[in-house]
């Protein structure tokens, strides 16, 4: 270690996206390595709208390691944490940053200590996979501040051992998490099956119904259905392997009904139209994840939305989160426009109305992987006092 001892602090910030599974991840092999019953597949979202970011810092002056989120100090005793800390410091290599004279020898990592703060630009309990995108950013920037050379699939390996889908977290666009045989975990990463820009005209609309904590979580809710569900068994060993081929292939031809179709039975604007027009998703959660297949749709399905979940408060701007101009495009430009909105003719009730039901709506689209981001002034950690700013 150079400069003067004890006096520098060096940094990396990351930003990871967020995703949500289309084949969903549910129920595990081996509960330590996170290991699951079946292959998932996901498409990752626009981190601008739904993301993690990670600062790390590294100084011979920490005492030891700490880590807060979204500025409160949080425990990093946790077993995947851990398992995440101690497989980057594993590959850790030699890092020199000329302008600050700082060289570290890989062999010195694992005397030196690390702090990470790391914030959420969505609500972390609202059930939208924040753990996904925290975990696969927790590792990317960890990976890069130690200069790690493993490549994505072995990042996305370490990822799951934080939070299972945090490994499809690791690439941007369309991602399978294939489950692997080995009993050590080694085969079971994630793969990018096509990027952001291969089918980037869907529209992804989520009804966040509740930002409060899930009452049952992903882990225990997992372990309760392998442990009672004899259909747990048959999903994934029957249902999921036909449907992930089935998948992969609607992706790959940009196949918008055969994608619908296997997430959902979607429902009576569908089957009016005769074909689907919107696929819907759940996650462990109550929120709707809704995926148009282009703008016209994603404006008609705004306005059924909005016909029926209206704001609580009348304040349109602030019900839609993400990219606004969605409503513009649905020719909503005020409260009276929601008002004024007919009723959807597929409906046959459609007088009923359900104000104050949803928070308020995300509206995204396909989003890249991880990145670096080397505006140090967007940095989580003062590079003088190696704490959060702010703090
Ligand atoms: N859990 C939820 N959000 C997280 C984050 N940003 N980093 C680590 N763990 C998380």
């Amino acid at each position: 270690m150079a400069a003067e001892e004890g006096q520098w602090v060096l940094m990396a910030t990351g930003r990871s996206p967020t995703n949500i599974a289309v084949i969903k991840y549910w129920g595990k092999r081996d509960e330590a390595l996170i290991l699951p019953v079946n292959d998932s597949i996901s498409v990752t979202l626009d981190p601008d709208h739904l993301s993690a970011t990670t600062t790390v810092a590294v100084s011979p002056s920490f005492p030891s390691d700490r880590m807060w989120l979204n500025g409160k100090e949080i425990s990093l005793s946790g077993g995947r944490f851990q398992s995440c800390l101690r497989e980057i410091r594993k590959r850790a290599q030699n890092v020199e940053d000329e302008k600050k004279g700082i060289r570290i020898k890989k062999e010195d990592w694992g005397k030196l200590h690390v702090h990470i703060a790391s914030y959420n630009n969505f609500p972390t309990a609202a059930g939208l996979a924040s753990s996904a995108a925290g975990l696969a950013c927790f590792v990317f920037t960890l990976g890069k501040l130690m200069n790690v050379k493993e490549d994505c699939g072995e990042l996305s390996s370490i990822a799951r051992q934080g939070s299972g889908s945090a490994c499809r977290s690791i690439y941007g666009g369309f991602v399978k998490w294939c489950m692997g045989k080995n009993n050590d975990g080694s085969d079971s990463i994630a793969v990018q099956l096509a990027d952001e820009t291969h089918w980037n005209d869907l529209v992804i609309i989520i009804a966040v119904v509740s930002s409060k904590q899930k009452e049952t979580s992903s882990t225990s809710g997992m372990r309760d259905s392998v442990e009672t569900s004899p259909l747990l068994q048959y999903r994934a060993q029957t249902v999921v392997p036909e449907r992930v081929l089935k998948m992969e292939e609607a992706i790959k031809s940009r196949n918008f009904e055969s994608f619908a179709r296997i997430i959902s039975l979607v429902e009576k604007w569908n089957q009016s139209e005769g074909t689907p027009q919107v696929a819907y998703t759940f996650d462990a959660g109550p929120n709707a994840v809704l995926i148009a297949p282009n703008r016209k749709n994603a404006t008609l399905l705004l306005q059924k939305l909005l016909y029926y979940f209206p704001p609580q408060d009348n304040d349109l701007r602030s019900y839609m989160v993400g990219d606004k101009s969605i409503l513009s495009d649905a020719g909503l430009k005020s409260i009276e426009d929601v008002e004024a909105l007919p009723a959807p003719a597929e409906m046959k009730t459609p007088s009923q109305k359900f104000k104050g039901d949803v928070s308020y709506f995300i509206c995204s689209r396909l989003g890249a992987g991880p990145k670096v981001v080397t505006d140090e002034s967007l940095a989580l950690i003062d590079s003088v006092t190696g704490l959060p700013k702010g703090v």
